[in-house]
């Protein structure tokens, strides 16, 4: 009941029950007795108001204890408890908001915590990162300074090995301020409305052209209706494809490398298979890979560089388009990546 209406009831009471008392009591009486009579009324008033302001006072006061010690534990950062809406009136509202508040207060402080925790682990990572290869010049500028490298073709070898490290590290940096742009939206995608069987026929001739000087057979199709589009970057798509073609190159065990790919029509997406006859990833570890930093066990002991950054970058570009990624793979036979991004629906217009 609302507390309008309650008030309402409460100011008729007051003025009608004694009324009807009165009433009822001078006609059985008669008006003989006018001072009893008043006397009776005036206890009847009294009696009736007290009842009816003890039962408003409840109802407000009860309830705002409650709400007052909720605040109280806000206050503290205690936000573990639970306000019940125990009326559904104004206050019972107020106290449904409070608990409403509550809940997205909690829900903040524990994504800060994730963020947090996160946070820590992604500088733990990076040092670790940068500090291998740093390890490795140092090493061997060292090895330099003493004289270890002491024939013209261990000097070579030295300094290869530095320059790789280098580069190993330049690729880290690179890779580390691609992710920190990607994950703080400050890329700018530049969105384009364009036709998928041609986009992707491009990227396909060029990574043809590409794997063919690798020695990797590339086989490719593409099932698009020609004039089908898609909404993207098609520089960032570029990325998350080149991005999933390196992992393959760079994941391959096998002398002859195969790498396919293939475009499919479903429904409001477009399908993106990206297939590779590598070394395949466990599935205790396919669930974990478009997680940033995140390597398998045998590319972390690997002698392969890598930051465990590519796929999460990957990931996300493709869910800026609206997309989702996902991957199968068969440990020693090889991987897929599907990823799928929505194509561009003309609305029609009406005649
Ligand atoms: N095509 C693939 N074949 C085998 N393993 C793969 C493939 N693609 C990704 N992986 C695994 O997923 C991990 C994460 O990939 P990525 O984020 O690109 O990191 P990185 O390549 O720097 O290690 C890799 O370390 C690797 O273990
Ligand atoms: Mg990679």
């Amino acid at each position: 009941m609302k507390l309008r209406t309650k008030l309402v009831i409460v100011f008729l009471a007051v003025m009608i029950l004694p009324m009807i008392f009165m009433t009822v009591a001078v006609n059985t009486i008669g008006t003989g007795e006018a001072n009893e009579i008043q006397q009776l009324y005036m206890i009847l008033v009294c009696i009736t108001t007290g009842l009816l302001i003890y039962w408003i006072y409840r109802s407000v006061s009860v309830p705002l204890t409650k709400l007052q010690k909720a605040a109280r534990n806000i206050k503290e950062g205690n936000l573990d408890f639970e306000i019940r809406q125990e009326s559904d009136d104004e206050i019972g509202q107020l106290c449904q908001d409070f608990e409403e508040m509550r809940l997205r207060l909690k829900a903040n402080a524990e994504e800060k915590v994730q963020f947090d925790r996160e946070n820590k682990e992604l500088i733990s990572n990076i040092s670790h990162d940068l500090k291998t290869p740093i390890t490795a010049i140092k090493g061997y500028v060292e090895g330099i300074m003493d004289g270890v490298a002491d024939t013209p073709e261990k000097m070579d070898r030295y300094i290869k090995t530095i320059y790789n490290k280098a580069n190993e590290m330049d690729l880290l940096i690179n890779e580390l301020t691609l992710y920190s742009k990607i994950d703080t939206n400050r890329i700018p995608y530049n969105f384009a409305t364009i036709s998928a069987k041609e986009y992707f026929e491009d990227c396909a001739e060029d990574l043809h052209m590409e794997l063919e000087a690798k020695g990797v057979s590339f086989s490719y199709r593409n099932a698009m209706e020609e004039d089908s589009k898609v909404i993207v970057d098609p520089e960032q798509l570029r990325r998350v494809i080149n991005n999933i073609v390196s992992n393959s190159l760079k994941y391959m065990d096998k002398p002859k490398g195969k790498i396919t790919m293939e475009v499919k029509d479903v429904g409001d997406f477009v399908q993106i298979e990206l297939g590779d006859n590598g070394k395949g990833i466990a599935s205790k570890d396919l669930p974990y890979i478009f997680d940033r930093f995140y390597r398998t066990d045998a590319s972390r002991n690997s002698s392969k560089g890598g930051s465990g950054i590519g796929l999460s970058i990957v990931k996300k570009i493709v869910e800026e388009h609206g997309g989702n990624i996902w991957a199968t793979s068969e440990e020693g036979a090889g991987t897929t990546m599907y990823f799928v991004i929505r194509k561009y629906q003309e609305v029609p217009i009406d005649e």
